[in-house]
């Protein structure tokens, strides 16, 4: 048996290290923001898988992103003002346009240095989102995943957006493996009976559906309220679609027992996770309903299930996953060391996927 204090042979730390490491995709579409929180005239500062970027809207109200760091003296530019043409940055005053061109030296010789360029990024805002692209190769906007549900549903529900303290891959696993639930979430987003529905995988292409349905059982709480509002057996699901590399929708529904799903009600939750950093991840979320059960269509229903989603994320999701990471990275514990359940399809399966993204990455630049 290995002295517990004997430091393992360097290699073997390496690897313990590799193995943990989070990777993150470049040629792929990230949610950079809300549409609605990139306001003309204002400069919105935020790191994506690791880049510093700052975000804006020009007075046309074209969405446009620029590495944020001066080719100068590297401060932000973020920290400088916005004008017709572009930012000037706050520091020594440097000017760029849209494209990240430097277009002025505000000092006595006026001239440009060959360098001075800042990285300009593709910005495309559909259903309301900002959508942005991080890689070196030409951006595909039929990647882009869809969430037209966004526009079409007359109940969406606040579009929020939290900072989580955790990698954007636990959440990812987090979000598809919806046993956890019934308890992580007991009672309000699953319950007792829930845990008995099989998981099922579909995959189109590099997009997976994680689905899992079951009939007759105890409503949670969350779904309840938006349907009977009686504690009623009924039949439930959710369905949850992943698209390369961390944006989910939620299909979440229920009905009265062996009756069609339209007859039901539920809602589409939207969830998507742009990594900030290795450990930090930008959590966007909402929720689109249909069927709207009459009662339950105010405002006051509509915030209530916001907080109820945002309270099961930040409360319970995030200290887990959390406490996860704590274990993870003190035991240097690897994926192969994990037990996997039949629940672990859809984590298997994303994961898989990414790998080979990843791998066609690291070899295209090699
Ligand atoms: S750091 Fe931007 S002009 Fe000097
Ligand atoms: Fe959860």
């Amino acid at each position: 048996m290995r002295d517990r204090r004997m430091p393992l042979p360097a290699r073997s730390r390496c690897d313990a290290q590799r193995r943990v490491r989070v990777q993150f995709l470049k040629n792929a579409w990230y949610m950079a923001a809300w549409s609605q929180d990139l306001g003309v005239g204002k400069l919105l500062s935020r790191t994506i898988i690791e880049v510093p970027v700052v975000l804006y809207r020009s007075n046309d109200g074209v969405a446009h992103a620029l590495m944020d760091r001066c080719p100068h003296r590297f401060a932000p530019l973020s920290r400088g003002e916005l004008n017709d043409r572009g930012i000037a940055c706050g520091y020594h005053g440097l000017e760029f346009d849209h494209d990240g061109v430097c277009i002025r030296n505000p000092h006595p010789s006026g001239k440009i240095p060959k360098r001075a360029h800042v990285n300009a990024y593709p910005v495309v805002e559909r259903d309301t989102i900002a959508w942005i692209w991080m890689g070196d190769r030409d951006p595909d906007e039929d990647l882009i995943p869809d969430y037209s549900i966004l526009t079409k549903s007359n109940g969406v529900t606040r579009r929020d957006y939290l900072l989580m303290d955790a990698s954007f891959d636990l959440i990812v696993d987090n979000l598809l493996d919806c046993s956890h639930t019934s308890f992580l979430h007991k009672g309000v987003l699953g319950t007792e009976g829930m845990i008995a529905a099989p998981t099922r995988i579909e995959q189109t292409g590099d997009t997976l559906n994680v689905i899992r349905t079951i009939g007759n059982v105890e409503p949670p709480a969350m779904l309840d309220m938006q349907y009977k509002q009686n504690g009623e057996p009924v039949d439930t699901w959710t369905d949850f679609r992943w698209d390369v590399p961390s944006s989910l929708l939620l299909d979440v529904g229920v009905t009265e027992p062996d009756a069609p799903r339209e007859r039901g009600t539920g809602y589409f939750g939207v969830h998507i996770l742009t990594p900030e950093t290795t450990t930090t991840t930008h959590y966007h979320t909402s929720a689109a309903r249909w069927n709207i059960r009459p009662g339950s269509e105010t405002e006051e229903v509509r915030d209530l299930i916001a907080d109820m989603r945002k309270f099961a994320f930040e409360e319970e999701d995030e200290p887990m996953i959390q406490a996860q990471q704590r274990v993870i990275t003190l035991t240097g514990a690897s994926e192969g060391d994990q037990v996997m359940l039949e629940t672990d399809i859809g984590i298997v399966r994303w994961r898989r996927i990414m790998d080979r993204l990843l791998h066609e990455e690291d070899t295209a630049h090699a």
